[in-house]
């Protein structure tokens, strides 16, 4: 463990309404109340758009010391994009970060590398903190690749950016062939690949960016699995699915050690 703050964040995906999320977060801050995370832990969830405004508002007049969390947004500022959401319009209900190039948007909604690079620029110019994600599928990892995409990726998102926006960044590793399948990557791997980050990273912006980068793992982690995971030296925090749509478990993972 390092001094980096570790940032437990839970990505709802298409689940709960805002019904539920007021609930959730009603639950929550009772568990936190009656026993606070310790000094050095953060918490955000991630709700869909329907319902961040319900959690903004449950959490702000709570004073609930959880972040707000958005999954998405578009590239743009503004214009002629029928169903999207802009980097402003989650800036204005003070979410504080934003997912960006999740594998199952680059999978499944055709996220390219320079739409990824793009939204994190977006979400940047809106002062809120990207937590980039990258991995790896199964037949890039059975040959050997694993590596090689992160690096991929991350260069693609991250060359020719300022080292301070790097310093600020949150990367996700989430090993594709981890995610909702119930198969966590060891804390072995999970440790290799955050360090290759944080190296990759030195390589693109510096030593300080590199040192001062957060980085998390995510796929199928549990509060069985999670203190394992954060006892890695270079992993800063989980990035949460199916575990954190209980804030019970949430909680649980978040005072994992
Ligand atoms: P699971 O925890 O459900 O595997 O999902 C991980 C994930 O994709 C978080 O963004």
């Amino acid at each position: 463990m390092s001094d980096r703050e570790l940032l437990i964040s839970g990505n709802w995906k298409m689940n709960h309404t805002h019904f539920d999320a007021i609930q959730f977060v009603q639950t929550l801050a009772a568990l936190l109340r009656a026993n606070p995370l310790r000094a050095g832990r953060a918490l955000s969830v991630h709700p869909s758009f329907t319902a961040l405004r319900s959690v903004q508002t449950a959490l702000e007049s709570d004073g609930v010391p959880v972040s707000l969390g958005a999954q998405n947004c578009h590239e743009a500022e503004k214009g002629a994009f029928t169903g999207e959401v802009s980097a402003e319009m989650l800036a204005k209900l003070n979410v504080s970060y934003v997912i960006v190039g999740h594998s199952e948007r680059r999978q499944l909604f055709g996220e390219t590398d320079e739409a990824v690079r793009a939204k994190v620029d977006a979400v940047c110019r809106h002062s809120m903190t990207p937590i980039l994600c990258v991995g790896e599928t199964l037949e890039e990892r059975e040959a050997g690749q694993a590596h090689a995409k992160v690096s991929q990726q991350l260069e693609a998102a991250l060359k020719g950016r300022s080292r301070a926006a790097v310093a600020d960044l949150v990367v996700a590793y989430e090993p594709i062939w981890a995610i909702g399948t119930g198969l966590t990557a060891s804390s072995d791997d999970a440790e290799k690949m955050a360090a290759h980050i944080r190296n990759e990273i030195e390589q693109l912006s510096g030593s300080e960016a590199s040192s001062s980068v957060r980085v998390q793992y995510g796929g199928s982690v549990t509060p069985e699995s999670a203190g394992e995971l954060l006892r890695c030296q270079d992993v800063d925090g989980l990035l949460v699915g199916g575990a954190s749509l209980k804030a019970e478990s949430l909680y649980e993972i978040a005072r994992a050690r």
